[in-house]
């Protein structure tokens, strides 16, 4: 099968956010306890931070990291996570069921995600609480004159402020799971009404309303459209969330999954232009696709651990090698819609359907979606330039005409490369010649590939199974890069470019 493509910096349609390759912990599960913070652990700093976790995150290149939650943070008390945590209290946590100790809270994952070099996502309570503690908390994070909360925060150790730049408004409010969830015209409402005070203590911050929980939700659309309506002025982005899955064990249609992400982002970016022509106003909003991943392996099994213990096994989902391809469909995905997608939270980072696993008291080891996920956070940096691709396609149980390569190129300018991302998702080896029009094509820096894995074979604090490796199946030929896409494979070409 032959895969052309053509690249041009003519092309061009965006510049990279780099919150574009964000992630998320919850306090959920093995997240936090027994994941980043492990006092006893032999790896674990004096503040009890994991080392080996804070190594393997640091090689994922995460810019921005949402915190606490998730659906935790409906029920979210913040000052009962800062402070002596000796004077913190012992809290039930009605999303999953679990004991909360706050013995890591807020200033210890603020010092954590700067480990990490990440800045911090921050997301207020808006399913028990509302307008005065997220004012209470804004005050404590980002204010740098004399009040209350903000000596509140010198007291405890941080004479500056914390400067958190990005906030969430609640989390996933029209779930019907979710504590203290509202109707859109009254959760819009109080979004709008707490973001104008968060906004009045700090202008400079950036504010993301909840979308609906999923496009399978029976409110998706008009809950977007009636959000919007109430906060447009207010609020700077719209989240989606969405998760996928292989229950049907269908690869073809699995693989053809992210064009549903497509359609996804595609419809978000429609309604939230369609309030923008109904305000006659020039102000965008643009989207946060703050949860995405795969999530099924676990699926029927949380139920047993939500019995109010401490950090339960939940949400453990061992990724095997197509989850991988999936995963690499996503980010391209994603990247093909940088022009309004500026931040994206891969959901979520440690334990909770993370790339990254612990055991208690043992290793941390990296899951199959730990790669490509790196690969792209690394070196999908730069202007996206529009694929105009010529492949075979096929039809799967849902998705009509899927090119059998999904592909995306980036341009890095000031490091002088372009950087093309493809998932072959044919069991046929794709032939690929990238043309570029305007570029002039150095060496080949890197091909790294992972393919010829058993689809269904995962990684293990044992055995790394699923990992890149490099190609030699790769040269330039007169401007053009050609190189074979082995079948069912993820790829990154990077090749010296100006
Ligand atoms: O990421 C796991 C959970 O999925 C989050 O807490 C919630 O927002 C979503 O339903």
């Amino acid at each position: 099968m032959k895969a052309k493509l053509k690249v041009a910096k003519e092309f061009a349609f965006a510049e990279v956010d780099p919150r574009l390759y964000g992630s998320f912990i919850e306090h959920l599960g093995r997240a936090v306890y027994d994941g980043i913070y492990e006092p006893d652990h032999k790896l674990a700093n004096e503040k009890g931070y994991r080392t080996d976790v804070i190594e393997l995150a640091k090689k994922l290149n995460i810019p921005i990291i949402r915190y606490p939650g998730g659906n935790f943070v409906s029920n979210y008390n913040w000052e009962d996570s800062v402070g002596p945590k000796e004077l913190r209290p012992k809290r039930i946590d009605m999303s999953w069921k679990s004991l909360e100790p706050n013995t890591f809270g807020l200033q210890e994952f603020e010092e954590w995600a700067h480990l990490i070099g990440s800045e911090v996502n921050m997301a207020v309570n808006l399913g028990t609480r509302g307008i005065e503690a997220a004012r209470n908390l804004i005050e404590y994070c980002n204010f740098d004159g004399d009040s209350y909360y903000s000596n509140l925060r010198r007291e405890h150790g941080h004479s500056k402020p914390y400067n958190i730049k990005t906030w969430c408004l609640g989390n996933e409010m029209d779930g019907p799971w979710q504590v203290g969830g509202k109707s859109a015209k009254e959760y819009g409402a109080l979004a709008r009404e707490t973001g104008k005070v968060m906004k009045t203590i700090d202008p400079d911050i950036e504010l993301v309303l909840c979308g609906s929980c999923g496009l399978e939700m029976p409110t998706f659309g008009q809950w977007e459209l009636d959000v919007l309506d109430e906060a447009y002025e207010t609020v700077d982005f719209l989240s989606l969330h969405q998760y996928y899955g292989n229950e049907e064990d269908d690869l073809e249609n699995y693989l053809a999954k992210s064009i549903g992400m497509d359609t996804f982002i595609s419809g978000v970016v429609a309604i939230c232009d369609a309030i923008k022509a109904k305000k006659k106003t020039d102000k965008t909003i643009n989207l946060s696709f703050d949860e995405w991943n795969v999530w099924y392996h676990s699926k029927g099994e949380e139920e047993k651990n939500k019995n109010w213990s401490f950090a339960p096994h939940l949400l453990e989902d061992i990724y095997n090698f197509e989850d991988s391809l999936l995963i690499g469909c996503l980010l391209i995905t994603l990247l093909k819609h940088a022009d309004r997608v500026k931040i994206a939270c891969l959901a979520q980072l440690v334990n909770v359907l993370g790339p990254i696993m612990t055991e208690h008291n043992g290793k941390a080891w990296r899951q199959t979606t730990y790669f490509p996920f790196m690969q792209v956070s690394n070196y999908g940096r730069g202007q996206v330039l529009k694929p105009y691709l010529d492949v075979p396609t096929y039809d799967s149980l849902e998705f009509k005409d899927v090119p059998n390569v999904e592909i995306v190129s980036v341009f890095n300018d000031e490091k002088g490369e372009l950087v093309t991302f493809a998932v072959n998702r044919s069991k046929e080896v794709a032939d690929l010649e990238v043309s570029s029009l305007d570029i002039n094509l150095g060496n080949v820096i890197e091909f790294q590939e992972m393919e010829g894995f058993d689809i269904k074979v995962t990684n293990s604090p044992d055995k790394e199974n699923v990992f890149p490796k490099e190609s030699k199946n790769i040269e330039i030929d007169n401007n053009v890069i050609k190189a074979k896409l082995m079948p069912l494979s993820w790829n990154m070409i990077r090749v010296e470019a100006k």
